[in-house]
């Protein structure tokens, strides 16, 4: 099941937070949502426990993916299929124009999930990720 995450549901913000805390250490699920009138999370949760979740940015009308996670445990079992297909849905049932995002060139699981979704190679931002360089990709919706 998949929640589109709201400010009060203290319950799944902590459990987010709690299990994501490489992510959620630089900063706070409830600071982003009062400091950040974008911001959206989509949650997808097992058995009622958070097991992954898409982090992104409206932005009137386009989306940027800002994190995307699923847990280890959970990971290759097309939940983090399943979360990039309610976005792309929610996007199209907005009429926005675009979704973009920024992956790391050698993230080549994360390359491949996109593409599958009809994301495309735009650039490439140079070490994007300290060394790292990053590439930026599009899902073209209009
Ligand atoms: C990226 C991520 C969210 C994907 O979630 P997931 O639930 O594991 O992904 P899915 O199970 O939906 O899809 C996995 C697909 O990748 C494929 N895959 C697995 N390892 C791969 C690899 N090393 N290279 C290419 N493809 C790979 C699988 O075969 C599967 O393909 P299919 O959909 O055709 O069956 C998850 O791996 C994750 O949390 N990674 C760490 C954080 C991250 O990198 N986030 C993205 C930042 S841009």
């Amino acid at each position: 099941m998949i929640i589109d995450l709201d400010i009060k549901n203290s319950h799944y913000i902590e459990e987010l937070e709690e299990k994501f805390p490489n992510i959620f250490s630089k900063f706070g699920i409830k600071n982003d949502f009062s400091n950040n009138p974008y911001t959206k999370y989509l949650v997808y949760l097992i058995d009622n426990h958070v097991v992954g979740f898409l982090n992104y940015y409206l932005i009137y009308d386009r989306i940027e993916i800002v994190e995307f996670n699923v847990l280890d445990f959970f990971q290759n079992k097309h939940i983090g299929s399943k979360l990039l297909e309610e976005l792309i849905k929610l996007a199209v049932s907005k009429k926005l124009k675009n979704i973009t995002l920024e992956v790391r060139v050698d993230n080549l699981k994360a390359i491949y999930i996109y593409k599958k979704y009809g994301f495309k190679e735009v650039s490439i931002r140079k070490k994007y990720y300290n060394d790292v360089d990053g590439i930026l990709m599009e899902k073209e919706l209009m």
